[in-house]
């Protein structure tokens, strides 16, 4: 079942700055095994496009702002990801894109598993069909 939710991270600021940690199994609910991050996207450029079959992940605008707009088997969502400290937890079967990259952005993925093509849907067509089948499997 695909799914996604805004996840708060707890902040140790004082007076030298501003410090984010993410533990695994305490702030977010999977085994880090790989992390990732997008820097330097061109502005007007668009990435993802794509879903997930088994994967879960945590996105976090680290820096700067960009637009994450993701799709379950429930309907479209539009995450403004602009904040150290608001990260978008995803798991599954989840299309995500990612639009409107400010200059700065630095956008850090944390993830589940390792890089698999295999792991990978691409095609729109084939992610509908797939969430059709989850809906009529949970009900
Ligand atoms: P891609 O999946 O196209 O990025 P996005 O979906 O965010 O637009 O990945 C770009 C390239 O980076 C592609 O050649 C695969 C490679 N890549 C890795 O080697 N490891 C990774 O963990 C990821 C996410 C991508």
């Amino acid at each position: 079942m695909g799914y996604h939710r805004k996840v708060n991270l707890q902040q140790h600021g004082d007076n030298r700055g501003s410090l984010v940690a993410i533990e695994t199994l305490k702030d977010i609910p999977f085994q880090v095994n790989r992390v990732y991050y997008l820097f330097n996207t061109l502005i007007d450029e668009s990435r993802g496009f794509h879903a997930h079959k088994n994967l879960e992940q945590l996105l976090v605008c680290v820096s700067g702002t960009c637009d994450l707009k993701v799709e379950n088997n429930e309907g479209e969502t539009l995450y403004k990801l602009n904040s150290p400290i608001e990260g978008v937890y995803i798991k599954d079967l989840v299309w995500r894109e990612m639009h409107n990259f400010s200059k700065d952005c630095v956008l850090l993925v944390l993830a589940s598993n390792s890089y698999s093509e295999e792991d990978y849907i691409r095609d729109y067509d084939e992610f509908k069909r797939r969430c059709l089948n989850e809906k009529h499997t949970s009900s």
